[in-house]
């Protein structure tokens, strides 16, 4: 069972999966505005994959879901996912990040009990999380291990440590055997044009404005999602029961030199009609509030228990992401009326240039 399936993640983790393996799933999506089940477009039809509209909040859903289809694991992405909603409205994160994780978990637990012998010994629930509950990083700082103490500072990333600990103490208290993964800055084909990469390639190709927040040099870490998406299959397959990982793309970026790349990229895909670079369009505005410096990530824990490494360099994802992008404009288009464009004037709307 897939909670988020028709999200960014959760849709690409069905289609990976159902690219390396015939074992059906059953995705469970609320279909929130981040939730398209355009992005699966491409399985419609196949009997592999079925998907339930619903909360993880609902428990006599979840439970009767549990019941009928017996999953032998459970891959939680359900989520609110953006920082700067957070900022705007906190209310939806704590219902579904906290309140959510802990009913999807009761009802886990009951399902769990209820099973037996080698059905009860190889459920895994995996919890997928952020790198953000760790903090902020100064320049010099080493990267985040397993081991970082937990320092949110976004009502987003608070509500993931808060799904976290729930997670972790349902281990420790009850034996339920989960895995939890914390993954740094995800891009790829079906992104929800809220977030930096797709925002930027959206505006450059209408000609709009690319709104870098602050100086520009907050870092993050970028890893393509298809490398994610294979890390947790491998947390999934061969995790040590109760632990956690960390996932990274081993490309530490600032947003700036990431504007400027996908700038360059379009430059030469699709270069602009007056022969201007995309660059022209970079406005500096007024910063996000509690805006974290640096996110960085010590992959060394899943590399030397489960050989996992990204493959793709951050020049290789971005030039299939911003590919991706190119060749789906009616993708973009429909995720970008209606809804998206009140969201664009909350965010935005209030937020000055600020001279350089
Ligand atoms: P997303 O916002 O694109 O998708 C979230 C999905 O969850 C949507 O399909 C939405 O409809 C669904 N959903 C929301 N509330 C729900 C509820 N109450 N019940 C059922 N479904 C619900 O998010 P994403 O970027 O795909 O992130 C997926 C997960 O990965 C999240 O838990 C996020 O915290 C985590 N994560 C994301 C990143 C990233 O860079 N995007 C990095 C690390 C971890
Ligand atoms: O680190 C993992 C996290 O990465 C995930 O847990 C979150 O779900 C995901 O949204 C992402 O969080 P960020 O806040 O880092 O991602 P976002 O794409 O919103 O912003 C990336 C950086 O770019 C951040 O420093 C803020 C900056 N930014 C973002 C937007 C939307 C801008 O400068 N301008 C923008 O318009």
């Amino acid at each position: 069972m897939v909670t988020g399936s028709s999200g960014f993640i959760g849709s690409n983790f069905v289609l990976d999966w159902l690219r390396c393996s015939d074992e059906p799933i059953v995705g469970l999506d609320a279909l929130t505005y981040a939730g398209n089940p355009e992005n699966l477009a491409s399985i419609q039809g196949d009997s592999r994959y079925t998907l339930v509209r619903g909360d993880i909040s609902d428990t006599n859903l979840v439970a009767d879901l549990l019941l009928r289809y017996a999953p032998r694991a459970i891959v939680n992405f359900a989520a609110e996912s953006h920082v700067d909603r957070s900022i705007h409205g906190p209310e939806d994160f704590i219902q579904t990040n906290i309140v959510g994780t802990f009913r999807l978990l009761e009802c886990t637990r009951a399902y769990w009990s209820g099973i037996h012998g080698d059905q009860k010994a190889s459920f895994r629930f995996t919890h997928v999380s952020t790198d953000e509950v760790y903090g902020s990083l100064g320049p010099t700082d080493l990267p985040f291990s397993e081991l970082r103490r937990y320092e949110p500072n976004s009502p987003y990333s608070a509500s993931k440590a808060a799904s976290d600990h729930l997670v972790r103490a349902y281990h420790h208290t009850y034996g339920l055997p989960i895995l939890t993964t914390n993954c740094s800055n995800n891009y790829g084909a079906f992104q929800f044009p809220e977030k930096l990469i797709p925002l930027m390639i959206h505006n450059a190709l209408a000609g709009k404005p690319l709104p870098v927040y602050g100086d520009g040099k907050n870092v993050r870490d970028w890893i393509y999602v298809c490398d994610h998406c294979d890390a947790i299959r491998r947390v999934l397959e061969a995790g040590r029961v109760g632990e956690t990982y960390n996932i990274g793309g081993c490309s530490e970026m600032k947003n700036i030199e990431v504007v400027h790349a996908l700038c360059d990229a379009l430059d030469a895909a699709r270069p602009r009609a007056d022969g201007s670079s995309y660059r022209t369009l970079i406005s500096f505005v007024r910063d996000r509030p509690g805006h974290d410096r640096r996110y960085a990530i010590d992959n060394s824990k899943i590399e030397r228990e489960l050989g996992w490494t990204p493959k793709e360099s951050f020049a290789t994802g971005l030039a299939k992401t911003v590919r991706w992008y190119l060749d789906n404009p009616a993708w973009v288009s429909h995720v970008t009326s209606g809804a998206y464009r009140q969201w664009v004037s909350t965010n935005y709307g209030t937020r000055p240039e600020v001279v350089r």
